[in-house]
């Protein structure tokens, strides 16, 4: 048999989800032009600009983003035997608290019993080889605006006892107010007892300005909101987790960060650099391990300036021990590439 193929980033939105967003005039909702010209999605505050006549905001919207057999065909095309299904952002994060528990089961049931369907699908001829079979699981939704976070902590719970999920998939601002949210913790503990993987997924991005404005979206579209502030929301939201001590108190918690961990990987030893050195931050008590860099903002904290900073000694470290024998290389890293690159000769 090949070996499975699986895609973990998925999406679905059931008919039901897409019923509920045509019947909405603000974002995120469903408009279907009166020229019978393709639905459109407007789902990013970004795509719902006056300046923009409606019947061109947001994307075009098909059968893909509903139809499980769309899915499958995509599925069959690129090789892919698994998909982990998920609900596409803004999830729930935007229904009515009394109505949010209700949404949730609905959804959750719903991916439930699609991906029940498709994996027990009959092959009456039994021509269908192993590794031909495509099988489907789901992430499930969260009812995050509930009136407490027991009755999300409580969906958590009853995905357990759905055969096809493996998981939940949520956006970065928590109930509200983001991911550092001490109110968050029964959800965090309910993940982690349960041993639920989170599969944290952007939405928000950056605030337009950040990115010229309305102007810069008719100019450029998604391309600085998708390319750039969905990875930065992300960054920022588990940076904000850290900050907060959730990975201490939940050491167990699982988390699958959307698009590669955002920025996350290149700006790990910034993050930690800036934690060392935030006095605030250590003042309040944070737990501040980790190597130091950029003279001269940081500073040893204890006073000891006259010895090697910790900042420069990080990076001897890093250097000479992820390029080891290769002296070619740590000559260039250390200044030959600088020299080059900025002519310093
Ligand atoms: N990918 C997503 O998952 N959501 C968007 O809104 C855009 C790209
Ligand atoms: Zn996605």
């Amino acid at each position: 048999m090949s070996h499975p193929i699986v895609d973990i980033h998925t999406h679905v939105y059931p008919q039901s989800y897409m019923d509920m967003l045509r019947s909405r005039k603000t974002v995120p909702y469903v408009h279907d032009p009166a020229s019978g010209a393709a639905s459109r999605l407007i789902i990013l505050s970004s795509d719902d600009s006056e300046s923009i006549p409606l019947d061109q905001r947001g994307r075009p919207v098909d059968s893909s983003y509903s139809d499980i057999n769309v899915k499958l065909a995509f599925m069959r095309r690129h090789g892919i035997t698994t998909s982990v299904v998920s609900l596409a952002n803004p999830w729930l994060d935007f229904v009515e608290p009394n109505e949010a528990q209700i949404w949730a089961e609905k959804i959750n049931d719903d991916l439930e019993a699609t991906c029940a369907r498709v994996n027990d699908a009959a092959d009456p001829e039994g021509v269908r080889a192993l590794h031909e079979k495509q099988t489907l699981f789901a992430f499930g939704a969260l009812p995050l605006s509930a009136p407490s976070a027991d009755i999300v902590a409580k969906e958590i719970a009853r995905l357990k006892t759905l055969p096809h999920l493996r998981g939940v998939i949520m956006g970065t601002s928590g109930l509200g107010k983001g991911l550092d949210d001490p109110g968050l913790d029964p959800i965090w503990a309910a993940l982690q007892d349960t041993d639920s993987l989170l599969f944290l997924h952007p939405h928000y991005g950056l605030p337009d300005e950040a990115f010229g404005g309305p102007e810069a979206t008719d100019r450029y579209g998604h391309v600085l909101p998708l390319a750039l502030g969905f990875p930065l929301e992300t960054t920022i939201a588990v940076t904000r987790m850290l900050l907060a001590g959730v990975f201490d108190r939940f050491p167990r918690l699982k988390i699958l960060l959307a698009h590669s961990g955002g920025t996350l990987p290149f700006l790990a030893g910034r993050i930690e650099s800036c934690i060392a050195h935030e006095r605030k931050f250590t003042a309040n008590g944070g737990d501040t391990q980790g190597p130091r860099t950029d003279h001269p903002f940081f500073p040893p904290l204890d006073g000891k300036e006259e010895e090697p900073w910790l900042s420069v000694t990080t990076n001897y470290k890093a250097i000479n021990t992820t390029l080891a024998d290769d002296t070619d290389s740590i000559k260039d890293v250390l200044g030959g590439n600088a020299v080059r690159i900025l002519d310093l000769k």
